[in-house]
């Protein structure tokens, strides 16, 4: 099997100073540049238009992108692309971000509520070309073909998934990432373990989706603790970057389980970031899951350096859980529990709906154990 990649990819510091090079290369002159807010207050934005514009690019910037992008959101930036005429869209930023402009440069081909085209290989047509500058090591959306969008009507997070999606450049640069402080640090950095273990497990892995994966879990044995201790680190913060690329190409290409599939629902009713949702979840879904694929996780144990090949599967697996608790506890990942706007009796009424939009998702069906609705409730209340 093939593996589904940009056919560009620079992962090193300074890697986004080649924005206007390969912008030339895609042989495009009016550039979107879509980011956020507060990178435009950072001076991230205004450094790519300038690059951009020294080369001769005409530039047009549109960084409304809030976190978790709804429709509507796409809609006032896919307006602006078409004022501008761009024939290129440059993201900058987090997964948020990212998300968007990839879907904002399919919009044109793929008019309509965007709904119609949820699901895997539903777009009509392709889009604009993409190059995507990650801002956070964490979601791996510069190197995937999934993206995620709030629809506002229904308040749920619609997931499309499309070779049409995959950013043509990804310039993953680690200067970028090195001033993540530390909450987000340590939420996408267990994002990014769980692409890899994930991506693993799940019934769709192949041999080459292995080879990343276990890099990225790898990775993140060496780098996750270093990078959240001291964010200056940028040995740790660069391994980092590169396990984001990775974890995100290899869950793209084979897909992501169970704690994706009730992490979005969890993000979605209760507004809780991407990455934070995922963090609260893993040990209780891996302790459910690691029954269906003994052997997948005892592996993981060992690429992420908890288990050495002397250890049986079942001292491998075991390892690997505790290990997963010790890690949330010493990132500081807060249990849901601890988190503000999200109190026990909403909780437990919204259960029934998140059970059900977790699998709704498809993503619960890759899962080594392939739960009932039953038993997603139950392990979003070990959870809390
Ligand atoms: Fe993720």
């Amino acid at each position: 099997m093939a593996l589904v990649l940009p056919s560009s990819v620079w992962i090193e510091p300074g890697a986004r100073r080649r924005v206007a090079d390969e912008a030339a290369a895609l042989d495009t002159s009016r550039a979107l540049v879509v980011a956020d807010a507060f990178l435009t207050e950072r001076g991230v934005t205004g450094e790519i238009v300038a690059l951009l514009e020294e080369a001769e690019f005409a530039v047009a910037v549109f960084d409304e992108i809030e976190p978790d992008p709804t429709d509507a959101a796409i809609d006032e930036g896919r307006a602006a692309l078409v004022r501008h005429e761009a024939d290129v869209v440059v993201a900058v930023g987090g997964g948020s971000v990212l998300d968007a402009a990839k879907t904002i440069a399919v919009r044109g081909a793929n008019p309509g509520p965007l709904r119609q085209y949820m699901g895997y290989g539903q777009l009509a047509g392709a889009g604009l070309p993409v190059i995507a500058i990650p801002t956070t090591a964490g979601t791996g959306s510069e190197a995937t073909r999934v993206v995620v969008v709030t629809d506002i009507a229904t308040d749920t997070k619609m997931m499309l998934l499309d070779d049409r999606l995959v950013p043509k450049v990804a310039l993953v640069d680690v200067e970028l990432s090195a001033t993540m402080p530390r909450p987000l640090t340590a939420h996408v950095g267990v994002d990014t373990l769980t692409h890899g273990i994930e991506a693993y497990v799940s019934q769709k892995a192949t041999p080459e989706t292995d080879e990343l994966a276990r890099s990225c879990v790898a990775l993140c044995g060496r780098h996750l603790e270093a990078a959240w201790r001291d964010g200056s680190d940028l040995e740790a913060r660069a391994g980092m970057a590169r396990a984001a690329y990775e974890g995100g190409a290899a869950f793209a290409n084979s897909s992501v389980c169970l704690v994706h599939g009730m992490s979005r629902p969890l993000g979605a009713v209760f507004h809780v970031p991407h990455g934070l949702s995922n963090a609260v979840l893993l040990p209780a879904v891996t302790a459910f899951s690691l029954p269906g694929a003994p052997e997948r996780y005892a592996e993981v144990a060992r690429a992420f350096g908890v288990a050495t090949d002397g250890d049986d599967t079942a001292t491998a697996g075991q390892a690997l859980l505790d290990a997963l608790e010790r890690l949330n506890a010493a990132l500081e990942v807060p249990r849901l529990r601890d988190l503000r706007g999200v109190d026990r009796e909403t909780f437990d009424a919204a259960l029934p709906k998140m059970a059900a939009d977790a699998l709704d998702s498809g993503s619960p069906d890759r899962n080594p154990v392939v739960p009932t609705q039953e038993e997603i409730e139950e392990l979003y209340r070990r959870a809390w």
